[in-house]
C-alpha cells in the first residue's frame, strides 16, 4: 500500500511510520517541513500550507491512503494565535482533502483530539457528546472534522477521524515524559494543588494500534480513543517515584482547573481496540528508551 503520512516528522508521526514499516509491503511517504530522518521512509519537504507543492508532490505518487496528521497541537498557543491555529489546523486540512478530491486517493484518516468536547458536562465523553470546543484548537480540530465528513459526503471520500486524549510516550512532550525526564535528571516533580486533575493517558503504540485498524477497516465513522479510565496527575508523579525515587513537592493552585474529558472507548473496543500498556509499564518504556538514548 502507498501510505503518505502529513506530520510524519512528529511524535506520533514517527511511531507510526516505525508501526507501518513492519509490513514490507507499505510504501510510506511523510510529508513535513521537517525530515524524520527515518530509514526507508521517502520523506517529502512540502507544507500543507502549499497546496500547489501539496499537488506536486501527489501527482505522480499514487498514493492509496492519506494519514493527515500535520498540525498545530497547542491549546495555549491557539489561545494566544488563534488566526494561525486556524490556518494550520482548518486550511492546512482543506488543502490535503482537497488533494485526496483531485487525485482520487481513496481514504484520509484524521486524527483529532478530546479538545473538540470542551469542557464535559460528565465523564466519560462517548462520540455522542455534545462539541462545545473552550480553545480555538478544540475548534479548529472540529471544523476540520466537519470538512472531513463533508467530503465524504459531497465527494465521496472514504475517511477516518481518530480522536486522541492524552497521549504520551518516548519523545513526547506532555506531564509523563516531562516527569520522567527530570526524574532520571534527579530533579524534583512538582504538583499544583493537591495534585488532582484528571487526565486519560495512552501510551503511543496503543494509540498507534488504533491508527493501524484504521489502514483497513473503521471506515466513515468517528472514534473516541483513550485508555478510557482517569489518572490524576499525583498518580502520574507517584508511578515515577517508584520507579526512579524523587522529590515531590507543590506549589499553590491559583485557579480551580476546569473538569478534563476521560474517553468512553465503547465504541472502538466493539472493533477489536483495546488499550495494552498501563501508567506503569508506559513509564517503564520511557525510561529505558532514555536510558538507551544516553
Ligand atoms: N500528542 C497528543 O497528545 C495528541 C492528542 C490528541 C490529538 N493529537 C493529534 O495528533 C496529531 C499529531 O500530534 P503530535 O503530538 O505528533 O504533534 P507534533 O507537534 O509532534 O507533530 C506535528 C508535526 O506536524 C509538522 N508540521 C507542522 N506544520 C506543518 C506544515 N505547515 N506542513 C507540514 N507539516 C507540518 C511538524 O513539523 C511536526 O512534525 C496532531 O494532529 C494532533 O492534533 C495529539
Amino acid at each position: 500500500m502507498k501510505i503518505l503520512i502529513t506530520g510524519g516528522s512528529g511524535f506520533v508521526g514517527k511511531h507510526l511510520i516505525n508501526k507501518l514499516k513492519e509490513d514490507s509491503e507499505n510504501e510510506i511517504y511523510a510529508l513535513d517541513i521537517v525530515d524524520p530522518q527515518i530509514k526507508g521512509v521517502e520523506y517529502v519537504n512540502a507544507s500543507i500550507l502549499d497546496y500547489e507543492a501539496i499537488k506536486n508532490v501527489l501527482k505522480d505518487l499514487n498514493i492509496d491512503i492519506i494519514y493527515h496528521l500535520a498540525a498545530q497541537i497547542s491549546l495555549p498557543f491557539s489561545v494566544e494565535n488563534p488566526l494561525k491555529d486556524f490556518e494550520l489546523n482548518v486550511q492546512g486540512t482543506v488543502n490535503v482533502l482537497e488533494a485526496c478530491r483531485e487525485f482520487k486517493i481513496k481514504k484520509i484518516v484524521f486524527i483529532s483530539t478530546a479538545a473538540v468536547y470542551g469542557i464535559p458536562t460528565e465523564n466519560p465523553v462517548s462520540e455522542d457528546a455534545p462539541k462545545r470546543p473552550s480553545t480555538p484548537y478544540g475548534m479548529s480540530k472540529l471544523s476540520a472534522e466537519s470538512y472531513v465528513q463533508l467530503y465524504h459526503k459531497l465527494y465521496g471520500l472514504t475517511y477516518t477521524i481518530l480522536r486522541f486524549f492524552n497521549l504520551y510516550g518516548p519523545r513526547g512532550k506532555g506531564v509523563v515524559p516531562i516527569f520522567v525526564s527530570r526524574a532520571m535528571n534527579k530533579d524534583s516533580l512538582t504538583l499544583v494543588g493537591s495534585g488532582d486533575q484528571i487526565r486519560d493517558f495512552l501510551y503511543v503504540d496503543d494509540a498507534v494500534n488504533a491508527l493501524h485498524m484504521a489502514l483497513k477497516g473503521l471506515d466513515n465513522n468517528d472514534f473516541n480513543v483513550g485508555f478510557g479510565k482517569e489518572t490524576t496527575i499525583k498518580q502520574v508523579a507517584e508511578e515515577v517515584n517508584k520507579q526512579i525515587s524523587v522529590e515531590i513537592s507543590y506549589k499553590e493552585q491559583e485557579t480551580k482547573e476546569d473538569l478534563y474529558p476521560i474517553a468512553n472507548i465503547e465504541k472502538i473496543k466493539s472493533k477489536g481496540f483495546e488499550p495494552k500498556i498501563n501508567l506503569e509499564e508506559g513509564i517503564k518504556r520511557i525510561i529505558e528508551y532514555g536510558q538507551a538514548s544516553n
